[in-house]
């Protein structure tokens, strides 16, 4: 977090930060809430770095397109708010155990089952989902094996997410059945996920803009919480419909409540409960 400084000298015009917040809005489809004091602070800090004494030559400096692009994503990381935790939206998680659970015992899991964490921030998330996956297909005596794959548009997120390793006081929000199971302690205030949960799981740069370009094959579980919030309703109903073409048939997408936007399709049946939106996808059993 940055600090108030000398820097905050740099002040941004109505204009100019309109301009900004809307080319932010267009690259990420987030509408920033940061507060404009502290813009003009890391504005005036990246500038004083890069050796910029105005604020618009910063600014026309983001135009350039080839050069620009490592300081958008600069931008992109510090603006994006990434606060998350393990089973932070208990009721999700209970969802997809019982669902593979269901699925295991009916017999409809193929030989492979795949979650989707998209905005999966700095990993607890989708490790998450990796543990009740794990847990429930053994459980089930199931031999299926899974994988999962977190996306965002953080590279400094995705980069700690692929470490695996977590604090003390993070590891504390994970139910203890799971915790004894899949969390290692492997020095003071340093906790591992355990390979059985690591070695399944992969995190990549992806930016939901563009989420239809996105080179993934579709999944039996996408996970979407707590990122469609920052979006407009318009870009939001883009997203969903995507992610549901990316969902395989009798699959879940699993939406947080803040993405209940009322979204509706005549391809998923709606099965809401406990304040998680969920859609199955119709058209019978996909098996990977
Ligand atoms: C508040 S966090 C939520 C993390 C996690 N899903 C959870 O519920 O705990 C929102 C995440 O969405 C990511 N995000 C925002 N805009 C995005 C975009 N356009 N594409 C991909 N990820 C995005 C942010 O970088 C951030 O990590």
């Amino acid at each position: 977090m940055i600090q108030r400084s000398a820097q905050a000298m740099f002040k941004l015009s109505d204009e100019q930060l309109q301009q900004l917040l809307h080319e932010l809005q267009q690259r990420t489809g987030i509408t920033v809430e940061t507060p404009r004091w502290l813009l003009e602070e890391y504005l005036g800090e990246r500038s004083a770095e890069l050796g910029m004494s105005s604020v618009q030559g910063y600014l026309d400096s983001l135009k350039d397109d080839l050069g620009s692009r490592a300081e958008w994503l600069a931008l992109v990381d510090l603006l994006t708010v990434k606060e998350t935790r393990f089973f932070r939206q208990p009721a999700a998680f209970q969802q997809v155990r019982q669902e593979v659970c269901t699925r295991a015992q009916a017999d409809t899991i193929g030989p492979e089952f795949s979650v989707w964490s998209v905005g999966c921030s700095t990993g607890e998330e989708l490790y998450s989902l990796g543990m009740v996956v794990e847990h429930a297909l053994r459980d089930s005596g199931c031999a299926t094996n899974w994988h999962g794959i977190g996306t965002d548009v953080s590279f400094g997120a995705v980069a700690r997410a692929k470490i695996g390793r977590y604090p003390e006081r993070s590891i504390n929000d994970i139910p203890l059945a799971y915790r004894s199971r899949y969390i290692r302690c492997e020095d003071k205030d340093q906790y591992w996920v355990c390979d059985r949960i690591f070695n399944r799981i992969s995190f990549f740069h992806s930016n939901l803009m563009h989420v239809e370009n996105a080179p993934f094959a579709k999944f039996d579980i996408v996970f979407c919480q707590n990122v469609l919030i920052y979006f407009d309703r318009i870009t939001r109903l883009h997203v969903i419909d995507q992610l549901l073409t990316r969902t395989r048939a009798g699959g879940l997408l699993v939406l947080g409540a803040g993405e209940d936007i009322g979204w509706h399709t005549d391809q998923a049946e709606r099965i809401s409960q406990d304040g998680v939106t969920t859609y199955r996808k119709l058209g019978g059993f996909e098996n990977g």
